[in-house]
């Protein structure tokens, strides 16, 4: 039989990293891959407890819920959203979606025809990039360096393609790690309102920072009119329960309420009740705090592992100040796509870089997740990929 599929799914493509995963999981590899938070670290009695008091309420916890989500749940994410200075929204600001994931599905769901352009850092979140083709949108990269977005490209573009939309992870991103400076988040929000762009945020990782340095969301520099803020208790809480949020303009919740009742009429109403509970009756900030202080230490491990490669310009990188990612740059003539196997060999995995462009990719990158594997894993890891560009780097002067 062949099947005939809709036009707009014929770009789709399995993402990279659920692929590689697969083949991870299989033997006995050391994963640097996937985005996932430490099993160790998951508040599983907490959570246990959670549902214990959702469920003390009677049948009612198991019933069909509304389409934003359980209303108490979203007035504590006002709440913590307010201590990060996203003000002026109600709970009718505030809709509940399966993962942040749906949020960036349901806001390209209503914002998106086929050819409108959306603007995207480069290299920036995979995921994205694949909801973004699956509407059939035209991607269009803006140049960044490691302060964000660089404004003056952002202009041209924003002056040529004339965007309805921006998609940007500004505080600590995937997969580059990159925090935008505060002058250049204020700045967007000049450009954005003059020339009457939206902007989707997405914050899955700002709670995650090693410093005390303390980020302004750009939400937080918006009068509520121009940003639609997302985030998620994916790396905060735990991926399991599928809830993450997105809050900003009204006429654009509702929007993307109404199309996510022809999605899936509402997210895990059982499990909001229990995120409610947990956010009552557990530390989260406590616990935000442990996974900060672990996956500081795991990325100082892997940055110490890599530091000679460094220093004898093998590799370049930033040392990230958060979030779960360190981006890698190797030599000009290594491809990590083409040597990921040889890397598979050698009881290691990552995600090679050029999945994460949206323009003309830069081959010689990858993405290294150091919250998952132990520090040994992690010194193992990081041996067998130096190796592997030393043994590259012998190649080539031998061809040479
Ligand atoms: C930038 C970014 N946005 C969104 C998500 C989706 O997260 P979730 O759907 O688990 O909330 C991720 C997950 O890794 C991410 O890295």
């Amino acid at each position: 039989m062949k099947y005939a599929f809709a036009k707009r799914v014929r770009h789709l493509q399995s993402s990279a990293v659920r692929d590689i995963l697969k083949v991870v999981n299989q033997g006995n590899i050391i994963s640097f891959a996937g985005g996932l938070p430490d099993d160790g670290l998951f508040p599983a009695k907490a959570i246990e407890d959670a549902f214990s008091r959702a469920f003390s309420k009677g049948n009612k916890a198991l019933q069909y819920g509304e389409t934003e989500g359980y209303r108490p749940l979203r007035e504590v994410i006002l709440e913590r959203m307010a201590e990060k200075d996203i003000t002026g929204f109600t709970a009718d600001h505030v809709l509940m979606t399966t993962g942040s994931q749906q949020a960036i599905d349901l806001f390209s769901r209503v914002l998106i025809s086929p050819g409108d352009v959306i603007l995207t850092e480069e290299p920036t979140y995979l995921a994205a990039l694949q909801v973004f083709q699956s509407y059939e949108a035209t991607i269009i990269p803006v140049k960044c360096d490691e302060d964000g977005m660089i404004m003056s490209d952002l202009l041209s573009k924003i002056k040529l393609y004339k965007p309805k939309i921006m998609y940007v992870v500004p505080t600590f991103s995937n997969p580059a790690g990159r925090v935008w400076t505060l002058e250049r988040r204020k700045e967007l929000i000049k450009l954005i309102h003059k020339h009457h762009v939206l902007v989707f945020e997405d914050d899955p990782y700002g709670d995650i920072q090693f410093t005390n340095e303390g980020y302004t969301p750009i939400a937080a520099l918006d009068d509520g009119s121009h940003v639609l803020y997302t985030s998620t208790f994916s790396k905060t809480a735990v991926p399991a329960l599928r809830t993450g949020w997105i809050v900003g303009p009204y006429q654009v919740i509702r929007m993307m309420a109404q199309a996510k009742q022809a999605n899936d009429l509402h997210s895990n109403s059982l499990a909001h009740q229990a995120l409610y509970e947990l956010c009552r009756h557990f530390d989260l900030d406590g616990h935000i705090q442990s996974i900060r202080e672990l996956y500081a230490h795991r990325k100082d491990v892997m940055v110490e592992s890599l530091s000679a490669a460094k220093k004898s310009g093998i590799i370049t990188f930033e040392e990230p100040k958060g979030g779960m990612f360190l981006w890698l740059e190797a030599s000009a003539n290594v491809n990590t796509q083409a040597l990921l196997p040889r890397a598979i060999q050698k009881g290691m995995a990552y995600v090679p870089g050029a999945p994460f462009y949206a323009g003309e990719p830069k081959q010689n990158t990858l993405r290294l997740n150091f919250t998952h594997a132990t520090d040994e894993e992690i010194v193992k890891g990081m041996q067998a990929l130096l190796t592997m560009f030393q043994e590259v780097e012998e190649e080539t002067s031998l061809i040479k």
